[in-house]
């Protein structure tokens, strides 16, 4: 009787009958307590497939019919997406939703405590640490613009070597932007040539196409992760051995720094980090400021501020040339405020108001962060409601920037690239929107947005003041573009010709 039972339940339809109602429950099953709708997923993957190569824009969609506030399961993450103003606002800015969510694909790999996924008070510690640190080594003062104009004429250098030719600028200008980061956190640059410098620049912009494996190890277990990095499909292998040159690259750093340490030589934020953890070393406070935090933050600053710059600067650039009278105004204003000779510096930035202006509409028209980083609940008991909504804790909130960014109720005419709608009615003054999401806001919000906008005025300021730019063939360039966590111009080939001998 019971080998006939067990043989009707290994029967395939009885099995494929089984799998289809379990995967109806797992569909149909409302998140808890939640008056939350949203789309229907598959089960273990949720919406995964159908949220298409342009997520923001899917998402969008979706709040058509569900609402600005819907629910979403991607993966193994229940998601709340929020698609206004009123509700990014009133969530990014509540203490509940300062958690992150814990599933992040190193871990599967090796255990790391990334600055980003910190919670509770050993993160408000570590950020407070870290604004600290990021003005006392100078943001916007001199000694980081002398690391930026480095770079800033080493790649002028590159560019003339060119002799007028096109060239491909994303990762001549992700190794500037790489090396900025290296001088502020490990206080050194290296050589373009040196083995070490491809192998860290291969970590963000690697060299075969890595959005499945990301996309796949940010949404799945991390079991289902190293699985994959074991059988060496879809790119998790590659990927695994990127973190692991990361890893490697940190723990080399933080333990040479530890050799030579020199209290009254502090100039990175190794270096720093180190001076506190010694410091409170001696009053016995051994639980927050230690070696797993450093190296968490080392590896952190590197996921956050790469690319984001990057392509910040690579979309500025690339609109000088699609806006050809934008660049014509900006270089008018360079050559008013610093001439041909003098160097641009970031202190004279309230001078070039057009120019603020310009990398403010770049930032809103392209929104090319499309989607916030994700937050989450904090693991608190609190019940939280989002526009009266109330959200469960743990799950994650998908903030879709794109969409307030490009809301007619915000913004004049959104689709229309207008740098002026930044600048005051006496033309003399920017005028900021706090709609503008770029840098998130809240507590949580990027703690690199000063470093990033000087080097964005700075290589902005520095290449329109020699040279003028335009696309491969002078032709209006292709705007087409990669999606990620943000976007990337998919072709950035500029020609740079040299302004030194227009009359001006
Ligand atoms: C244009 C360049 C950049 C953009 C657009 C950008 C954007 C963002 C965004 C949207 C977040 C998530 C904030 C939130 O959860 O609400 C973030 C977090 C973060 N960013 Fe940036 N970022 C940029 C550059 C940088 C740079 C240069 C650094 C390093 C110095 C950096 C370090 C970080 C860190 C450490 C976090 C995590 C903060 C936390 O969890 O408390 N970012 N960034």
């Amino acid at each position: 009787m019971l080998n006939e039972f067990v043989e009707y339940l290994s029967h395939p339809i009885v099995i494929i009958f089984v799998i289809l109602i379990l995967s109806l429950i797992y569909v149909l099953k409302p998140i808890p307590d939640s008056q939350l709708r949203g789309p229907l997923g598959l089960p273990l993957i949720g919406y995964v497939p159908f949220i298409t190569k342009k997520p923001h824009e899917k998402f969008v969609a979706l709040s058509k019919k569900y609402g600005n506030v819907f629910s979403v399961k991607l993966g193994v993450n229940k998601s709340v997406v929020l698609a206004d103003w009123a509700s990014i606002k009133e969530a990014l800015s509540k203490e509940e939703c300062l958690g992150r969510p814990q599933q992040i694909f190193f871990n599967a790999f090796f255990p790391v405590k990334n600055f980003a996924m910190l919670e509770g008070s050993v993160w408000k510690e570590q950020r407070r640490f870290m604004l600290k640190t990021l003005r006392d080594l100078g943001f916007g003062k001199v000694a980081m613009e002398d690391h930026i104009r480095d770079e800033i004429l080493d790649l002028c250098d590159k560019i003339e070597k060119q002799n007028g030719e096109p060239k491909e600028l994303t990762k001549l200008l992700g190794g500037s932007i790489m090396n900025i980061l290296l001088a502020f956190i490990a206080g050194k640059r290296l050589n373009r040539n040196d083995k070490e410098f491809k192998r860290l620049m291969e970590t963000n912009f690697p060299e075969r196409n890595m959005t499945i494996a990301t996309i796949g190890a940010t949404t799945l277990s991390t079991s289902i992760t190293k699985f994959l990095a074991n059988c060496h499909v879809l790119g998790f292998n590659e990927l695994k051995q990127l973190l692991y040159t990361l890893k490697g690259f940190a723990e080399k750093q933080i333990a040479e720094h530890k050799e030579n340490f020199d209290e009254a030589n502090i100039t990175d934020f190794i270096d720093a980090y180190i001076l506190e953890m010694k410091a409170r070393q001696k009053i016995g406070d051994v639980s927050i400021f230690k070696d797993e935090c450093l190296f968490g933050i080392t590896i952190g600053f590197f996921g956050a501020g790469i690319t984001t710059t990057v392509d910040l600067l690579s979309w500025t650039l690339l609109l000088c040339c699609y806006f050809d009278d934008c660049q014509k105004r900006i270089q008018l204003e360079i050559d008013n405020v610093f001439g041909s000779e003098r160097l641009p510096s970031y202190s004279d930035r309230t001078q070039l108001v057009f120019t603020q202006a310009f990398i403010l509409e770049v930032q809103r028209w392209t929104s090319f962060v499309p989607i916030n980083l994700p937050r989450s609940f904090s693991r608190t008991l609190k019940d939280t409601y989002i526009q009266g909504k109330f959200i469960p804790k743990d799950m994650q909130i998908l903030a879709i920037f794109y969409a307030v960014n490009k809301d007619p109720t915000l913004w004049q005419n959104p689709d229309e690239f207008n740098p002026e709608r930044f600048i005051s009615e006496d033309g003399k003054r920017i005028v900021h929107h706090e709609a503008l999401l770029t840098f998130s806001l809240g507590k949580r919000s990027c703690p690199g947005e000063s470093m990033a906008n000087a080097e964005v005025f700075l290589f902005t300021t520095y290449l329109l003041q020699r040279y003028n730019i335009c696309s491969s063939d002078g032709s209006k360039p292709s705007l087409e573009c990669n999606f990620g966590p943000s976007t990337q111009p998919k072709y950035l080939n500029l020609r740079f010709t040299a302004r030194k001998d227009e009359k001006r």
